[in-house]
């Protein structure tokens, strides 16, 4: 799918960060977008100058993807509204940092039920008509966090490797049906992430902004890729687990993410 002009994508968190750069970039590009998160006043905001600056159409569902029910829900409310998505973006997301007994149970109940399940429902709904008209996307946003565990944000580097595992399947199943899963795995990105997550101790690099990130996922979006990584480094440090032995690779990985209050234990 190289052309986005009067398409119709669905972004969800769209409200921030690389969520709300894919809506500005898309919409530069003639697509007219739903955007969905929970803050409300952001994403009308958000519309208001979209649809004024690039005269595309724009329709705003506010929802909260971590609670049961809210895929369906949402699923709902576009085909009430007559619209029908040619480009899903599950881009919603956040994380958690810290010793794995330090973080409550519902916050990683709410993680996984937010970047897995409302993704894994959301593809589930919106998938069938792309098929049907045997063209669409699906952009899944994971991480360079994908491709090996994450210790110290132990559900959160899970969640990121199932989004890459399960995305990657599907663009096998799919490759020759005429709609393509793209993996996005961005590296550390200037966003309200590390707000949302409490700290920089999570920080690896150096941060990229989050407009070259969706332009990284734009140019590979209509190629045969299945996964693209932003940045060279952040390429080469996401390939360092095909060479280096698991637990090599678990030690550094563990002095990266170790929080800074642990830093001299
Ligand atoms: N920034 C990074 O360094 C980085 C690196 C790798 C991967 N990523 C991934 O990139 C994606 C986007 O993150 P970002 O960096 O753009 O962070 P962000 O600025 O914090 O944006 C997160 C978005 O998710 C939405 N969201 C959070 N909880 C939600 C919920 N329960 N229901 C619905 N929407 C919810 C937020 O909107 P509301 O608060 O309004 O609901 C917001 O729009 C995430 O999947 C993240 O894991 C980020």
């Amino acid at each position: 799918m190289k052309h986005v002009k009067n398409k119709w994508a669905l972004i969800t968190g769209a409200s921030s960060g690389i969520g709300a750069v894919f809506a500005q970039e898309l919409a530069a590009r003639g697509c007219h977008v739903i955007l969905t998160a929970r803050s409300e006043s952001k994403l009308k905001e958000l519309a208001r100058q979209l649809s004024r600056t690039h005269g595309i159409q724009t329709e705003v569902i506010v929802s909260d993807l971590s609670q049961s029910g809210a895929s369906s829900e949402l699923y709902r409310t576009c085909t009430e509204r007559g619209r029908k998505v040619d480009l899903l973006i599950n881009n919603a997301g956040f994380a958690t940092h810290g010793t794995f007994e330090d973080q409550s149970i519902e916050k990683n109940h709410e993680q996984i039920m937010l970047n897995v399940t409302s993704l894994v429902e959301l593809t589930h709904l919106f998938l069938p008509e792309m098929l049907r008209k045997k063209s669409g996307a699906v952009i899944n946003v994971a991480s360079t966090a994908a491709f090996q565990p994450s210790p110290y944000m132990a559900v959160y580097g899970a969640t990121k490797a199932f989004v890459l595992s399960f995305t990657q399947a599907l663009w096998a199943e799919n490759r020759n049906r005429g709609v393509q899963f793209l993996t996005l795995c961005p590296g550390s990105t200037e966003t309200a992430f590390f707000e949302a997550v409490g700290t920089d101790d999570a920080v690896v690099g150096k941060k990229a902004t989050p407009k070259h990130v969706v332009d990284v996922a734009l140019r590979a979006l209509g190629t045969n890729r299945s996964y693209v990584v932003d940045g060279r480094m952040n390429y080469f440090v996401s390939q360092l687990n095909r060479i280096f032995p698991k637990k090599v690779m678990l030690q550094v990985v563990s002095g990266l993410l170790r929080p800074s209050s642990q830093a001299s234990k």
